[in-house]
């Protein structure tokens, strides 16, 4: 699910510098690229992780096991036929609400299963402050995929293309970000972190302060006040950091065990873009002209840290909840996560000097910032291969499965 959207990024940014102009190119396969990115990959990504986290499917219930699957099917098909419908424009008009309804019902099967899942539960767990971050991020998806039909249905019976109107875009784009990946992230932070990183515990109360400035930001940026709503998520963000105590001495020594040793290291970058992707909003909504500054904290947020935390943790984890195996290699990690952090520097500040007309020898730099993001990404899917092809399952030592199983239930 990671290439159909990487490769329309990077054919949309070749268009854009060869043209030195964003506003040639179909908004349509903008919000193709968007969409296959952040519901194909990350959605993916997530639902996965979720339906890891219920015992029921270690157990090998098999109604859980036809939900996993039925979910999966649904969410592919739907995220598939956007694809379809907005770059070759087949059948668009019925396909866009269908997709888009596909997506909701998958959603509303893998909610079933968790929210089933956690209220069996001990009380401690129903209440542990990770959890409502996580329940708080599920029901911004819920918001963002119905928000989605809507959209697609309006779109379906008046637009002229299968393109969102510019200003409804924009709005979901920030539901989207702010409402579901960022709380995401900290929700499986504050579950992980600590442990990954040898940090102290966190402050739960901070953290459950930060998301409600969070949704704060979120309504006023939603209702148009978006000056006042990204000052909120700047200092959401802030406080989520704090609370993590990201950037604070480590106490214990981190899990870095069959992994890279940067992985601490690349962890603290992710939150270094969210703080990055928070501060350009606050520029974007002050002097972007071009939609260079909002692209640059998009992307700050996408690439650098949702993509970037995934890379990391992806690599940590997905290894073990795949039968038990191990990494296949270390330094395909460091090396993946090296461009990426490369790339998306080149890319955000690029595309601010570039787009904003500050600078017009910029415009060069955006290809090769697309293309290192491309290997990073793809050098990622190509130690996950090798990881679950070539790699033997149940290879990984007792004490180490129980610790990564202690740490996902
Ligand atoms: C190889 C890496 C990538 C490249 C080259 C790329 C390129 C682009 C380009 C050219 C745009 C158009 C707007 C702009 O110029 O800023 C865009 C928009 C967008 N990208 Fe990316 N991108 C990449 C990775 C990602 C990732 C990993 C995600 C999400 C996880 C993502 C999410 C989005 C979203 C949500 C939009 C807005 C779409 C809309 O206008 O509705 N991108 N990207």
């Amino acid at each position: 699910m990671l290439f159909p959207g990487t490769f329309l990024g990077v054919w949309n940014l070749l268009q854009i510098s060869g043209r030195e102009s964003i506003a040639s190119i179909s908004p349509a396969w903008l919000q193709a690229h968007g969409h296959a990115q952040v519901f194909g990959w990350v959605g993916s990504f997530i639902l996965g992780i979720g339906f890891y986290s219920i015992p029921k499917l270690h157990d090998g219930a098999k109604t859980s096991f036809v939900a996993a699957w039925m979910c999966w099917t649904m969410w592919t098909v739907g995220a598939a036929s956007r694809w379809a419908a907005n770059v070759y424009l087949w059948h668009w008009r019925t396909l866009l609400p269908l997709s888009a309804a596909l997506e909701l019902a998958a959603f509303l099967i893998f909610f079933r299963a968790v929210s089933g899942h956690r209220t069996e539960g001990s009380r401690e767990k129903r209440f542990a402050a990770w959890i409502w971050v996580v329940i708080s991020a599920s029901v911004g998806l819920l918001f963002v995929l119905v928000t989605n039909l809507a959209g697609c249905i309006y779109v379906s019976i008046r637009g002229t293309t299968p393109a969102f109107p510019h200003v409804f875009d924009q709005r979901f784009l920030i539901l989207m970000a702010w409402g579901f990946l960022v709380p995401f992230v900290l929700g499986f932070s504050a579950k992980w972190m600590s442990v990954f990183l040898g940090l102290r515990p966190m402050r739960t109360n901070w953290l459950l302060s930060a998301v409600v400035i969070n949704l704060v930001g979120i309504v006023f940026a939603v209702c148009g006040y978006i000056s006042i709503g990204s000052l909120l998520f700047v200092a959401g963000a802030g406080l989520a950091v704090a609370a993590l105590r990201m950037f604070e001495p480590a106490v214990n020594e981190p899990k870095t065990r069959g992994i890279h040793s940067s992985f601490p290291f690349f962890i603290r970058m992710a939150y270094l873009w969210l703080l990055a992707a928070a501060g350009l909003g606050v520029a974007a909504s002050r002097w972007d002209t071009s939609g260079g500054i909002w692209g640059a904290s998009r992307h700050a947020l996408t690439v650098g840290f949702v993509s970037v935390m995934i890379l990391s943790v992806g690599q940590r984890i997905l290894p073990a909840f795949a039968g038990m195996r191990a990494l296949w290699s270390t330094r395909l990690m460091s090396l993946a996560l090296v461009l990426l952090t490369f790339g998306c520097t080149l890319r955000v500040s690029a595309e601010v000097l570039a787009y904003q007309n500050y600078a017009n020898w910029a415009w060069k730099l955006l290809p090769p910032s697309a293309l290192l993001e491309l290997t990073a990404l793809t050098l990622f899917a190509v130690n996950m291969l090798g990881t679950f092809v070539l790699q033997p399952a149940h290879a990984i030592k007792e004490p180490m499965v129980t610790r990564i199983a202690e740490s996902t239930h």
